[in-house]
């Protein structure tokens, strides 16, 4: 079974040639971050009309480095949401254009299970799992079992890696925030500033908002310098890190399951990682990271997933249409 992915959910445009549950033959991805840098974060104007240039050279070139034809393609899976409407309708009208033209079936996608899916191609998915999905866009701690997911907590303001980026900005490093603070962390003391960790209602909820006002408010009684910069990412990274790994492993023990599965753009990070497989250690997890290839947005995650919802025998008409406001439950 040859399954073509199609994700255009924000500043990305990727196509992939999955083969079977486990073979990646392509996962090519144009990303449009060099526009948007200027802007200190995604325009979604130039999102979508960057998607609409690049998606027939990125799907062309997907199906040459897979060494594939079109018409050996059996199914394709695209992205329904969330995410940006512009963007994502390029992405699916180029996908329903192909089910139509080549005759094969059509599989929408919610991107943020993809995200978790990311995990398992050429690895068993376990039978129950606690998620986290730690993205640019979302933030969420599921519980997955049997098939069904339940959404156990999630963040009531901002998105763990739209924190990293905004205190980025903050602090005049640049978009995306992510890698930059992770790669000043790690020159920075972590017990510079001191952030109050949130209660939520909820305990699985998450905030982020509140320890982005805090940078702001540092950054304004400091003079930013080097140094300042290195222990703001540093302490910030520790704090964040440590909610999310106290959360998802509380959950972990809550719901008595054996396995944590993470995704999202978040997941790259290094420090989180070893913080978590630490902490998850402790307690006799284990801990499923995606490959750092699969950690941000792309189409190899995405034809993952769609092939198991094939598989379900689920399959969408030429009504599909986007939903910026897809929930994962
Ligand atoms: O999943 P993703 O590629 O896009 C969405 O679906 O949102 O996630 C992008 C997010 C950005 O906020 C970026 O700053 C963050 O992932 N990110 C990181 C790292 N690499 C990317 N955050 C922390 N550490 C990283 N190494
Ligand atoms: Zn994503």
């Amino acid at each position: 079974m040859i399954t073509l992915g199609v994700e255009t959910s924000c500043d990305e445009t990727s196509c992939a040639v999955l083969e079977g549950r486990s073979k990646i033959r392509s996962n090519i991805i144009s990303s449009s971050l060099f526009r948007h840098r200027p802007y200190g974060g995604v325009v979604p104007e130039i999102a979508s009309r960057h998607s609409l240039e690049q998606i027939d050279f990125v799907f062309r070139e997907a199906l040459r480095q897979g060494g594939v034809l079109a018409s050996d393609l059996d199914l394709v899976a695209v992205t329904r949401g969330p995410g940006l409407i512009g963007s994502l309708l390029v992405g699916i009208s180029f996908a329903k254009a192909l089910s139509f033209g080549l005759g094969i079936p059509l599989v929408g996608v919610n991107h943020l299970e993809a995200h978790l899916k990311s995990n398992f191609i050429g690895r068993a998915e376990p039978s129950g799992y606690i998620g986290l999905i730690i993205s640019g866009g979302h933030t969420s701690i599921t519980d997955h079992r049997r098939g069904r997911t339940l959404i156990l907590g999630e963040t009531v303001d901002d998105a763990c890696g739209e924190a990293f980026d905004k205190v980025a900005k903050i602090l005049g490093l640049g978009y995306p925030g992510g890698p930059v603070i992770e790669r000043l962390a790690k020159q920075g003391d972590p017990t510079a500033f001191r952030f109050t960790k949130p209660r939520q209602e909820n305990r699985f909820n998450l905030s982020f908002s509140g320890i982005k006002t805090a940078v702001l408010y540092l950054a304004r009684k400091h003079r930013v310098t080097r140094t300042f910069q290195k222990n703001v990412s540093a302490s910030f990274q520790a704090a964040v890190v440590s909610w999310l790994v106290d959360k998802a492993v509380d959950a972990a023990r809550f719901k008595k399951v054996k396995c944590l599965v993470v995704g999202g753009g978040v997941s790259a990070n290094g420090y989180l990682r070893e913080s978590l497989l630490r902490e998850a250690a402790r307690y006799g997890l284990e801990v499923c990271f995606p490959p750092m290839a699969l950690t941000g947005d792309n189409a190899a995650m995405i034809a993952r997933a769609g092939l198991e919802r094939h598989q379900k025998g689920k399959r969408d008409s030429l009504k599909l249409t986007g939903d910026p406001n897809l929930r994962l439950a």
